[in-house]
């Protein structure tokens, strides 16, 4: 396959001038929280050192849960806000796959990159793109995946996203979202996160809210919603087909 893709690998390096401009931009974005993409840069530059050690302390493997969803055959596979690359670096054990991980923070993929090349994972790309304008073909994809990606995006680049997720899918393909949820037991400990450490739009992504979106993007969706403790609700959709409610994870 050939996806078309633009890779900041090919980017030649910004002048001073600009990295002030940006920077100037990014004190303006603290004070006002505008616009979005500014804010994610700041928030991602500070966790970007220290992401994947998270994953460590918390009880769910959302990049395993997602690889296990995956139909047999599927062979290309983009991830969405893939961060440091956790997703692309699960899928890459698979020799068969070809993994595309897509992100707008240029910390969290240079992190992905060191750790994908000390991993000898050489065959997944990563991209620098705005999930909410894909640089791709229609129906470039057998798969797209997304890990606690989409709760961070702003409403309006959310619903795009989902639109876009479907145009690059082939016909027949299939879309898995893990992200974060409500569970029964320790609820408020999310209520207590979603309220300090994101943004309001990201509580509209727990409860049915990604199931409502995905639907309102033509997919036909099966959600597993959160048990017990673990606050995490994995969705799989495809484009057109039977929907349905899962039991919990
Ligand atoms: C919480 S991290 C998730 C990273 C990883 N997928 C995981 O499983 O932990 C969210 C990621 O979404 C990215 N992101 C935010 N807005 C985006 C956008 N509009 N387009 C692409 N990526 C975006 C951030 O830069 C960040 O790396």
């Amino acid at each position: 396959m050939n996806p078309r893709m633009e890779s900041d690998a090919q980017a030649p390096a910004a002048p001073r001038s600009r990295r002030l401009h940006d920077l100037a931009r990014a004190v303006l974005a603290l004070f006002t929280g505008h616009p979005p993409e500014v804010r994610n840069r700041i928030k991602f530059v500070l966790l970007s050192p220290i992401y994947d050690v998270f994953y460590r302390l918390v009880p769910i493997d959302p990049h395993r849960e997602i690889a296990r969803r995956l139909p047999p055959g599927t062979r290309r596979v983009l991830d969405l806000c893939t961060g440091t690359a956790l997703v692309p670096a699960v899928l890459a054990e698979r020799a068969e796959m070809f993994v595309v991980g897509l992100d707008l923070s240029p910390e969290m993929l240079a992190m992905g990159r060191a750790k994908l090349t000390r991993a000898g994972r050489l065959e997944a790309a990563l991209v620098r793109a705005d999930a909410g304008r894909l640089p791709f073909r229609d129906g470039s994809f057998d798969a797209v995946t997304v890990s606690f990606g989409l709760h961070e995006l702003p409403t309006a680049v959310r619903e795009r996203a989902a639109h876009e997720a479907a145009r690059v899918l082939r016909h027949g393909g299939t879309l898995v979202v893990a992200d974060l949820d409500r569970p029964p037991r320790l609820g408020w400990l999310v209520d207590a996160y979603l309220r300090i450490g994101e943004p309001a739009h990201a509580r509209e992504a727990t409860g049915d809210g990604l199931a409502r979106l995905l639907r309102a993007a033509g997919f036909a969706v099966e959600r597993e919603g959160p048990r017990g403790a673990v606050p995490m609700q994995v969705l799989v959709a495809r484009p057109g087909a039977r929907s349905g409610a899962g039991p919990g994870l």
